[in-house]
């Protein structure tokens, strides 16, 4: 393939791109930006294994193409719709190796050459930058899989002194890159190199350890933003354009995303970075329920006469109903109410679920009409006119101790105000808390019903009676 024939399939695969992200932000057209997306990919790696930069050795990169693809498939097929963040967050690691490892096999490769000092120091700064975020990308992703899937505790982890040893380690991985670029030409610079990629591994691990449950959000799209300017320094290293503009569209669009979250959580991103909010995770706190009052529970019965007798019904889901993969039975009995001429609307909270868009993702996908689902801002000021709210396995976004209480780790975080309308009937397995850990007295209020049970089965005996 030649040259001119490269370019012009990177234009067209960056303008492909550049349409996913278009496409991606609307529900309605998000299947179109994903097959752009995909039709972009795959003119980008071909274009990039048959231009003329990939001398000799095709072969194995197909093989490797094979297995990677191979990997990618068989986990894609088999991962759950509850298990996308950790899965999300452990590409993005690969992001991160993948610049690392770039980074070292162009610092030992001799073969480039350099007309001018400064072409080579440029290099030097190039490939200790893409090092430097790739391995902070590396090593936090790894973490927020651990957290995300619950293998390392999603408690804070608050050492002493902790925003100093950050600048400190800043202040030297600084110093240690002006001490690589000057020694470029001894052994030395590999020692600095290896040294700064140890501490950029351990900023990365430090930096997600002290985020707490409540805000993982912010660091899922985050690590989502590192992962694109990892991938945007890989392309300087190797001067592929494509991988540059990519990288910087992946890099810019995580950190709006993230500028969005700390925005719908209320919360400021540098302090958000820095740690400390948040506590344990899913833990039932008995002696918390005991303090608050009496839950009142409510039978199928019950719940299928109030939904009928309603005018406005309001549905909330959360991460339960991911959990219970209810939401083709919520679509069904949305159908229903809809037939007998209930108004069924939809309030999807920014942070539900596990990662951005989850609900709006498992609502499209039991083909719940796109315009009775409405964001939080848009929905929020009507629920004193709802006469019934069904919280479908959320906790922490309906959660009013956001608005009372202060101390609260979710202090702060805007919330669905569910409790102004006549009455809410919240459904879940027990009284265990949410992700944040925090006990939810919305569910001792006078006009909350506990409807417990797994979603799915508590709503299919809801449909039952309906029909
Ligand atoms: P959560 O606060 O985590 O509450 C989910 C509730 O679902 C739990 O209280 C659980 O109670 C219930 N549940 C679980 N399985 C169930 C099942 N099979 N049937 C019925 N109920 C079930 O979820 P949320 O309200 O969606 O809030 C999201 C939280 O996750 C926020 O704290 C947010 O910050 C955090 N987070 C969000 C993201 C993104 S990007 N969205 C990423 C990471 C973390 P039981 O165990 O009693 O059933």
């Amino acid at each position: 393939m030649s040259e001119g024939l490269v370019t012009v399939s990177y234009l067209g695969a960056i303008i492909l791109f550049v349409l996913t992200l278009g496409g991606l932000s609307h529900q309605e057209t998000a299947r179109k930006g994903n097959i752009y997306g995909m039709i972009g990919m795959t003119i980008a790696v071909l274009a990039t294994v048959f231009g003329p930069e990939v001398t000799n050795n095709i072969h194995l990169i197909i093989i490797a193409m094979l297995i990677g693809g191979s990997i990618g498939i068989t986990l894609a097929r088999k991962v759950d719709m509850t298990q996308m963040p950790e899965l999300v967050a452990i590409l993005h690691s690969l992001v991160g190796l993948a610049a690392v490892l770039v980074g070292y096999v162009n610092f030992m490769d001799e073969t480039i050459t350099f007309p001018t000092d400064i072409e080579k120091a440029i290099h030097q700064v190039e490939i200790y930058i893409g090092v430097l975020i790739g391995a902070v990308t590396f090593s936090g992703s790894v973490i927020a899989f651990g957290k995300l899937s619950g293998l390392i505790g999603g408690s804070p982890l608050i050492l002493p002194a902790r925003h100093w040893l950050n600048l400190v380690l800043l202040i030297l991985s600084i110093w240690i890159g002006y001490e690589f670029v000057q020694h470029a030409e001894t052994g030395d610079a590999m020692t600095y190199l290896l040294i700064m990629t140890v501490i950029a591994l351990l900023f990365g691990i430090h930096m997600v350890m002290a985020i707490g449950g409540a805000d993982m959000p912010v660091v899922v799209s985050m690590l989502n933003s590192y992962s694109g300017w990892a991938a945007s320094a890989t392309g300087f290293m190797l001067s592929n354009d494509l991988l540059i503009v990519v990288g910087a569209l992946v890099g810019s669009s995580g950190a709006i995303l993230s500028y969005i979250m700390c925005r719908a959580m209320n919360r400021n991103f540098i302090s958000v970075i820095a740690g400390g909010f948040g506590t344990d995770t899913g833990t039932v706190t008995a002696g918390d329920a005991e303090d608050q009052g009496e839950v009142v529970p409510i039978e199928t019965d019950e719940v299928t006469s109030l939904l009928q007798n309603a005018k406005e019904v309001m549905i909330i889901p959360g991460y339960g109903m991911a959990v219970a993969q209810a939401q083709h039975t919520v679509n069904e009995i949305t159908k229903v109410l809809r037939d007998k001429k209930v108004n069924v609307r939809f309030g999807i909270h920014p942070v539900a679920g596990r990662m951005p868009g989850h609900m709006n993702v498992l609502l499209a996908e039991a083909k719940v009409p796109y315009d009775i689902v409405f964001e939080m801002d848009e929905i929020n000021d009507d629920f004193p006119s709802i006469d019934v709210s069904i919280i479908i396995g959320a906790n922490d976004i309906v959660n009013p101790s956001a608005q009372e209480d202060p101390n609260s780790p979710i202090a702060g975080m805007p919330v669905l105000e569910c409790w102004k309308g006549t009455t809410t009937i919240v459904l879940k397995r027990s009284m265990a808390t949410g992700y944040a850990g925090v006990q939810n007295p919305l569910f001792f209020k006078e006009n909350t019903r506990m409807y417990f049970g797994d979603a799915k089965e508590s709503l299919d005996a809801v449909l039952k009676e309906l029909q």
